[in-house]
């Protein structure tokens, strides 16, 4: 496995541990090994003792890293290479050659944990490296790191460039948010129950909210982000692919094209948001300084790195349609944003009032009923049901259902990235992005952030960081009659 960006943020903070949970798990093939591939000079030794450093000081707690990383360490190569360099193919090359040595020919899996403006230049590196010398039946697979794009042409370029040197079952497009086993679990709760499915659609379902809520800013990452802004990072990607997840069809089976199929399919029904619907369906807002008494939060342009008159949003909330039959008239209100009050993700599924009270009007009002499918933390089912109150008296209240992973399975949930390595170097394809549907999105997202420039400031908000979000959120939902679900700490 060869890891462009070996040097990089996402290889220290995710992918190496990873890799050590499933060396510890004896999940990772005795024969892989592993070249980081950096632009700098390092040595073996040196770089993993930067990585001892980090992980002295971040996963010290994390008992099934430590045992795995004393192995991993052993098979750890660094090669230096600089994507301009031409001789960088050859010393990558080499590296390889002489790893696979004489023995049978492996499968070489290449991930690109790199910005996207070394893809192109990487790209025509990997070309010659794609095949096994050994083998030719033996193709090679590519992992690409987020973000695919940065619009639909960019997004269509890079696909296309890939298409030159490699077939799309050797593309892997990483989203992690598929790797997360509450992710994968709205699947198997929708289909393996005979409950959900009946009331699946826009007779019973009133409206759906998917949020997704970080209390940390933007930390380093001011100049990818201050590019970006969550729309692009985290909407365009993590959000459609719950939201996909929620909305599509059952799959015919379970080869990764039926699930692809069905995914591209919602995507393809998004309603555009055009220029008229901008300010009526969508809210930008970006956070601005606060204080309290314990404790001082910068603003958004106040953070290092960010452009003094950045108008990117730290915060997004969409009114979102799907044209089919099963949700035609169903919103589905998405919001992202950094520096929120709590970290929470979670989609929440509110079901239509009963159509006729029977109850005395003191018994109080029967709520709609809602599920919460948590994504994190506290993984999770809940749902709330209207119940009657103990007492003399007909008062009803609601109450959770509640099934919680920790309490129902332990601790132990494989983080999104060991799941998605392992199915990468097994070549298990469903849990990756295929081309159209990263276009799809897109398509989706292009219209937005188009109108957006094209109003200028005048759409952005303001919020103050460690709150809940812009006011201009609250109204842009109850609009439609609705408000948002109350994003709570489930152990608190
Ligand atoms: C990344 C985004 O893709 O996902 C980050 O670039 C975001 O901005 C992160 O913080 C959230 O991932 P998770 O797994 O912590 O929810």
């Amino acid at each position: 496995m060869i890891i462009f960006g070996g040097t990089g943020d996402l290889t220290k903070r995710k992918l190496i541990p990873a890799l050590s949970r499933l060396q510890a798990m004896n999940f990772l093939p005795e024969e892989l090994h592993l070249i980081l591939s950096g632009r700098r000079d390092f040595q073996e030794t040196e770089l993993i003792n930067q990585f001892k450093e980090f992980f002295r000081n971040n996963l010290a707690s994390d008992p099934l890293f430590s045992k795995g990383f004393g192995d991993l360490a052993s098979r750890i190569h660094y090669v230096k290479s600089q994507s301009e360099e031409p001789d960088s193919g050859e010393a990558l090359s080499k590296a390889i050659s002489m790893i696979e040595g004489a023995g049978a020919a492996p499968v070489r899996l290449f991930y690109l944990a790199v910005p996207p403006d070394q893809f192109p230049p990487i790209l025509s590196l990997l070309a010659p490296l794609l095949r096994n010398s050994k083998d030719d039946f033996c193709p090679s697979r590519v992992i690409i790191e987020k973000p695919f794009g940065w619009n639909l042409q960019s997004a269509k370029n890079l696909n296309s460039l890939l298409k030159e040197i490699l077939a799309e079952d050797q593309i892997l497009r990483i989203d992690h948010y598929l790797g997360k086993e509450a992710v994968q679990n709205i699947m198997v709760m929708r289909f393996a129950n005979t409950l959900f499915e009946p009331i699946w659609n826009r007779a019973f379902i009133d409206n759906v909210q998917i949020s997704f809520a970080e209390e940390i800013g933007i930390g380093s990452r001011a100049i990818y982000f201050d590019q970006n802004g969550i729309l692009r990072d985290v909407v365009q990607n993590h959000l459609l692919q719950v939201l996909c997840l929620i909305a599509m069809e059952p799959p015919v089976n379970s080869s990764p094209d039926a699930l692809k199929v069905e995914k591209f399919k919602v995507l393809q029904s998004l309603r555009k948001i055009n220029y008229e619907k901008i300010s009526h369906d969508t809210v930008r807002a970006q956070y601005g300084h606060s204080s309290s008494q314990n404790r001082e939060i910068k603003a958004y342009l106040e953070e290092p790195g960010v452009a003094e008159s950045s108008v990117t949003e730290t915060y997004v909330a969409l009114k979102v349609f799907i044209d089919s039959w099963r949700w035609s008239g169903v919103p589905f209100y998405l919001r992202a944003g950094k520096r929120l009050s709590t970290s929470v993700t979670e989609v929440a599924i509110t079901f239509k009032s009963v159509p006729h009270i029977v109850f005395p009007f003191e018994a109080g009002k029967p709520r709609p009923n809602v599920l919460i499918l948590r994504v994190q933390p506290d993984e999770g089912i809940y749902l709330t049901l209207q119940s009657k109150l103990p007492g003399m008296t007909l008062k009803l209240s609601s109450v959770d259902m509640d099934f919680s992973y920790q309490k129902s399975f332990g601790s132990y949930r494989p983080d999104a990235y060991e799941r998605l390595l392992l199915d990468a170097l097994h070549g298990e394809t469903s849990l990756f992005l295929r081309n159209d549907e990263i276009e799809a999105a897109w398509e989706f997202i292009d219209p937005i952030i188009e109108a957006w420039q094209a109003e200028g400031i005048k759409t952005l908000s303001s919020y103050p960081a460690g709150s809940d979000g812009p006011e201009k959120a609250v109204k842009l939902i109850q609009e439609t009659g609705h408000s948002w679900f109350p994003l709570k700490d489930r152990k608190k």
